[in-house]
């Protein structure tokens, strides 16, 4: 099973949209995929219809060593797709870890996967932090990649975000592979074209060719509760995460 973190430290840059997507695609290639919510706001359990404030969800998997994680994974509407669910609690959780010093802290995760093996790939939805919950899916990780937003600010705490993984690929997982960025929410401006071409000076082969317009079929998606990729096959946005899954894996 390969683990897949999707990560960037700032919020609204399409992590969940692509964590989803980027699963659909795989989905549709005929691989079985595990998506993983590590955001309390759990806007990709509720995109597979997953939330609830009864069921076990990924708190349990990180303060509980004794659970059966295959108790806590919840079918999806999709064939190939399976999901470990968040809810609020999640938003207590990080604290709860930090107070139990009787057992490391952040490979929890990555135990809990171990047992995990009918699964092709794992993508993990990170929250728009750098806690110890992000540190726990970068232990579990055998690769991340970065989506940015262009905006004013999309270069700032770039190199910061970098150097983070590296420190956690040196201190905990020497496995990790930064693979790379991908742009989100692409369009045909001035601004973007300048920034775009700032991306690739900086990150050279880390920067990936495809990107994801701007698209509002995929706003349309969220209220549907589907993925774009599913719900609108024929979408700029669909096409586009086809090819960035094409690229990327
Ligand atoms: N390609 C796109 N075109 C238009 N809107 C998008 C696109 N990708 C994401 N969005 C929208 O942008 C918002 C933030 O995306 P989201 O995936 O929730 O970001 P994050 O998980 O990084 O906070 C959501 O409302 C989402 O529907
Ligand atoms: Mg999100």
């Amino acid at each position: 099973m390969k683990k897949v973190a999707i990560f960037n430290i700032k919020g609204g840059v399409a992590k969940t949209t692509s964590t989803a997507n980027l699963g659909a695609c795989l989905s549709e290639k005929n691989k079985k995929v595990l998506l993983i919510d590590l955001d309390a706001q759990s806007n990709l359990t509720k995109l597979f219809k997953a939330y609830s404030m009864d069921d076990l969800t990924i708190s349990d998997v990180l303060l509980n060593k004794d659970l059966d994680i295959n108790t806590v994974i919840k079918k999806t509407d999709f064939e190939n797709i399976d999901i470990i669910p968040s809810n609020l609690k999640l938003a207590f959780t990080e604290k709860k870890i930090l107070l139990d010093v009787s057992r490391s802290q952040q490979n929890r995760l990555s135990k809990a996967l171990e047992k995990l093996n009918e699964y092709d790939y794992c993508l993990i939805d990170c929250p728009p932090s750098l806690n110890m919950i992000t540190i726990n899916a970068l232990c579990a990780s055998d690769e991340v990649f970065v989506p940015i937003k262009i905006d004013k600010f999309a270069l700032d705490g770039l190199e910061y975000l970098l150097d983070s993984i590296e420190e956690i690929k040196d201190e905990f997982n020497p496995n990790l592979n930064f693979r790379g960025c991908f742009v989100t929410m692409d369009t045909a401006t001035t601004v973007n074209k300048i920034i775009k071409k700032e991306l690739k000076q900086l990150l050279a082969n880390k920067m990936f060719n495809t990107t994801i317009n701007q698209n509002v079929k995929v706003i349309e998606s969220t209220f549907e509760e589907c993925p774009v990729v599913f719900s609108n096959k024929k979408a700029r946005a669909s096409v586009d995460y086809k090819n960035l899954c094409k690229e990327v894996f």
